[in-house]
């Protein structure tokens, strides 16, 4: 029998490696043959640890599995009978056959330590036609496919290649960002643990189109299986050729190597990434030179998320119509989003860009993992507005969020039911950015402590029209006047809870309650 658990971090925090030991135990006592896949997670984090078994019909999945349940389950799988955990062929679970998998299609099904099976399941097809073709060539295909940043910032993927491109230097790198540091995101833990090699060969393509020799994975240290798939994974690409000197027979050369950072949220920036890299402590540099000018070592340099580049790989082999045919407006392709917090179905869903907010809470992921109303909803991490039910159907697009004050940053939903307090939670964005803040400018180090402390006083009882004004003038001075992202965003969450949550401030003295 061969029976596949994940390995991925998900599923081994509920319990995946001590039901793969139970696995081994009852193979042993029936005397019967097994062999044990580790994958990724197929992303459905209700079911883990999910179980999958092969048959002549395909793989039947069955989840949550504890090892106490293992025992019946390998009668049932042995004998393909009914179990009450069986769901069935797990390419037929509703959840995944209505998602649009072009970045996440081997997550979950292949085994991620084997170059061999990433290859027999369409892997590296990408990379065999870049190398067929001259770097104009790759560029215009990732500009034409509108691949736009998937980090949050969205900006288009071709066009920061190019620049890379055309800069002219000794030397040029290729960095990916894997400092996932949003609240509810998991997306490149994911892929980097369960398609480890979709990331190398992205990044490769990348080299070939720019010129690039070396790239360098930063990996956040809360992340130690990822590092582990991605460092076993670079050097099964190395043993196969597809890393190192002349990739498969070709005259390029490229070679990867991690980096793990050291838990600072604002390395996930660039430039404090960048510094980090260097051994630096990881503070942000001011920008322009951009780093595609003057990157790591003061080289030209492409740094993308993880995301960006897992998507480049099908863009190349099925060309840049079949990824642009998804999506709307601007946004191109698709967005693996991730469900999480006070959820019901929680995981990773992966769509053409379009879906509602609505239909992504409400339908896809069931609503509340509580069972009580949905009250608000945080799209696109810490720094990232909330949204309250009145705003649902907000097509998800980079565009439409930020025409409501929104982004989407990584695709993390973070759900809150209705006991949320939310003007703890407007505290919390400013105490969040205070801790984090890397000091280098005025409005965030010391901006969101005041803000702190001034919406301190608001929940004590003191909703003045002094104090809100403070709020909003720390928000505009943030946002108008920080260096980067973190400060320059803090904003989105508090003034999004006080716009529409208002009520969660205190009652509103006398004097405010007309102008309110
Ligand atoms: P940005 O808009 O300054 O830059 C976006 C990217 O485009 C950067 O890589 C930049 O170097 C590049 N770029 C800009 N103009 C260019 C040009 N003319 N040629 C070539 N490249 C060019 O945004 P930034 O500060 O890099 O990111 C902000 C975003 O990051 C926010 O929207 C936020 O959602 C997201 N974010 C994500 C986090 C995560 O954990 N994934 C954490 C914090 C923020
Ligand atoms: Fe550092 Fe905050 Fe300024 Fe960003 S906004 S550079 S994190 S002090």
């Amino acid at each position: 029998m061969r029976i596949f658990v994940p390995r991925d971090a998900g599923a081994i925090a509920v319990g995946a490696d001590d039901v793969v030991a139970a696995l081994e135990q009852a193979a042993e006592k029936r005397g019967l043959p097994i062999e044990i896949i580790r994958n990724g997670s197929r992303g459905l984090y209700w079911l883990e640890p999910m179980v999958e078994v092969a048959t002549v019909k395909g793989r039947v999945a069955y989840g949550p599995v504890s090892p106490a349940d293992v025992p019946s389950l390998f009668e049932a799988m042995a004998s393909n009978g009914p179990h009450a955990l069986r769901l069935g062929l797990a390419d037929e679970i509703p959840w995944l056959k209505r998602q649009t998998r072009l970045t996440f299609a081997r997550c979950g099904v292949i085994d991620p330590r084997s170059v061999k099976d990433y290859r027999d399941h369409g892997g590296y097809k990408g990379l065999e036609r870049a190398l067929t073709l001259t770097s104009d060539e790759i560029l215009a295909d990732v500009t034409a496919s509108g691949l736009r940043g998937r980090g949050g910032a969205g900006f288009p993927t071709g066009i920061k290649w190019k620049t890379v491109a055309q800069a002219s230097a000794d030397r040029k790198y290729i960095v990916c960002n894997a400092d996932e540091g949003d609240s509810g995101t998991f997306a490149d833990r994911m892929i980097m643990e369960g398609d480890p090699f979709v990331v190398i060969e992205g990044m490769t393509i990348a080299g070939i189109a720019v010129g690039a020799t070396k790239g360098y994975i930063y990996i956040r240290s809360e992340y130690p299986h990822a590092v582990a798939a991605m460092n076993a994974a670079i050097a099964a690409a190395r043993r196969t050729g597809y890393l190192g000197e002349g990739i498969v027979g070709s005259s390029h050369n490229f070679d990867l190597e991690v980096r793990v950072g050291a838990g600072a949220y604002v390395c996930g920036e660039e430039t404090s990434l960048l510094e980090s890299l260097e051994g630096r402590r990881g503070i942000v540099r001011a920008k322009p030179p951009l780093p595609a000018h003057k990157g790591l070592f003061g080289r030209p340099t492409v740094i993308n998320n993880v995301l960006s580049f897992a998507a480049i790989p099908f863009i190349l082999d099925n060309g840049a119509k079949a990824y642009a045919d998804f999506g709307m407006g601007r946004s191109r392709g698709t967005m693996p989003i991730q469900l999480a917090g006070n959820i019901k179905h929680g995981g990773l869903f992966e769509v053409a860009f379009g879906i509602t907010l609505g239909e992504l809470i409400d339908d896809v992921g069931g609503g509340t993992f509580s069972g009580r109303p949905v009250r608000a909803v945080q799209v696109g991490g810490p720094l990232g507005a909330y949204f309250p039910r009145e705003l649902f159907d907000t097509p998800f697009d980079y565009e439409a969020f930020a025409a409501r004050d929104g982004l989407i940053g990584h695709g993390g939903i973070v759900v809150f039911d209705d006991s949320v307090d939310m003007a703890k939670q407007a505290r919390f964005a400013m105490e969040f950015c205070a801790v984090e803040s890397c000091g280098k400018c005025t409005p965030c180090r010391i901006g969101s402590t005041r803000g702190v402390e001034t919406i301190d006083k608001i929940i004590r009882g003191e909703r003045t029209s002094e104090n809100l004004a403070v709020v909003e003038d720390l928000c505009n001075t943030m946002k108008f006047g920080s260096l980067c992202a973190l400060g320059g965003f803090t904003p989105y969450p508090v003034l999004s809870a006080l716009k529409h949550f208002r009520e969660d401030f205190g009652p509103a003295p006398a004097t405010l309650q007309a102008a309110e």
